[in-house]
């Protein structure tokens, strides 16, 4: 598959169009960003591990039976995608309240979701990603009751695959968003999972092992990141 026009410059990935309709190549480069956009450093690996990262977790999404975009990984950042019609909403699941719920709600962090909660957020940088609920959604076209439904029930099911998952490396998946698409009439799970884009504490002492390293200046990040990979049994060895 060969690379072309690049398409769009994303805050952590770029994405360029191949010569076949069906696919596109992301480029996870080493960019990190908080806070919409005000804070942006350049994180040595991170592009590299978080393009590893992802496909581990696609791969164990599609073998419990999850639709992806993903293809195969192509070099170290790059990886072979299904190119979707994205549906501009982002979708959160929560099994502990951390980040905006508390500062939305005054809870506390650390506070267990029984059961976890499901939000949706309009992905528009300009507007910060502001909170929105399905009517909203199905009213300003986004994507329909049923679509909406169907990435209601694929975010839940990736919630227990990736719970599991990570408990059985020590740790609580607290928190994690989702980017679904369309792919020839079928919803099908796009964009990338990483600590980018999730939170997940060590169970027995809660050090925080994903991107609130970033947010709160703590350090180690891409550290963290490469811990979470070797806790769960992602392969970095050569990278
Ligand atoms: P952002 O746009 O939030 O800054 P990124 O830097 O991760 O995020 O850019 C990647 C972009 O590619 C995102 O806008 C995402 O919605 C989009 N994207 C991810 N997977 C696919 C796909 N399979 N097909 C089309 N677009 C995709
Ligand atoms: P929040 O607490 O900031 O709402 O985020 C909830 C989870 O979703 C957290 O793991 C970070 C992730 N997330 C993103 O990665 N990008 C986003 O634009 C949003 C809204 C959340």
């Amino acid at each position: 598959m060969l690379k072309q026009t690049l398409l769009y410059t994303g805050k952590a990935k770029s994405v360029y169009e191949t010569d076949s309709a069906d696919h596109l190549i992301l480029v996870f480069r080493d960019d990190a960003s908080a806070f919409n956009g005000e804070k942006i450093e350049q994180l040595d690996r991170k592009g590299k591990v978080n393009n590893r990262f992802n496909a581990f977790i696609m791969e164990k999404l599609a073998e419990a039976g999850i639709e992806t975009h993903f293809e195969k990984l192509l070099s170290p950042t790059e990886v072979l995608v299904k190119k979707l019609q994205m549906i501009p909403v982002e979708c959160v699941m929560r099994n502990y309240a951390a980040g905006s719920l508390c500062r939305r709600l005054g809870i506390e962090e650390g506070k267990e979701l029984v059961p976890p909660t499901f939000e949706l957020f309009f992905k528009d940088d300009a507007l910060g990603d502001p909170m929105v609920n399905e009517s909203q959604a199905i009213s300003l076209g986004w994507a329909t009751e049923e679509q909406l439904a169907q990435m209601k029930d694929l975010t839940q099911k990736v919630n227990v695959v990736l719970k599991d998952l990570f408990a059985k490396g020590g740790m609580l998946l607290v928190d994690f968003k989702l980017e679904f698409g369309v792919f020839h009439d079928r919803i099908v799970l796009g964009d990338e999972f990483s600590p980018d884009g999730c939170r997940l504490w060590d169970k027995e002492t809660k050090k925080k092992l994903d991107k609130d390293r970033f947010r709160q200046g703590l350090g180690g990040v891409v550290e963290a990141y490469e811990e979470v990979a070797a806790r769960i049994g992602v392969d970095l060895s050569d990278i």
